[in-house]
């Protein structure tokens, strides 16, 4: 029998306020999304970040969430497509690309990174 905690989610790009149960053995995305709410993702696989929320209260698990650095983690940050719940929760989508940017940003922003590729001369 797996244990239940109830998390609460805004979405703040839709400005909308959920709360739902989910069981402790099942990734958070994949519960919410069984119960009909739509949240932000793209991998599926804690690799992208496009499902990452900042963590309010609450404790989650994500071992697999290759995708986010340490350092963010510490920050409170989690990929809910592969995190499970640990206690009753409380978290907010991120801002569009904002985990994404606090990670490479800095690095991409950086230098004079020109995208294209020398044409043939034919
Ligand atoms: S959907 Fe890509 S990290 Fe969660």
């Amino acid at each position: 029998m797996s244990r239940y905690h109830t998390i609460r989610i805004h979405h703040r790009q839709v400005n909308q306020e959920y709360s739902l149960q989910v069981p402790e053995d099942h990734y958070i995305l994949h519960s919410a999304e069984d119960q009909g709410y739509e949240l932000p993702f793209s991998c599926r696989n804690g690799a992208c970040t496009s499902c990452a929320v900042r963590i309010i209260s609450g404790e989650l698990d994500q071992p697999e969430a290759v995708g986010l650095s340490p350092e963010l983690k510490e920050k409170g940050y989690a990929l809910l497509c592969v995190s499970y719940a640990k206690s009753d929760l409380e978290v907010e989508t991120q801002d569009e690309d904002e985990v994404y940017e606090l990670q490479f940003g800095r690095y991409f922003g950086k230098g004079k990174v020109k995208l294209g590729f020398p044409l043939d001369d034919d």
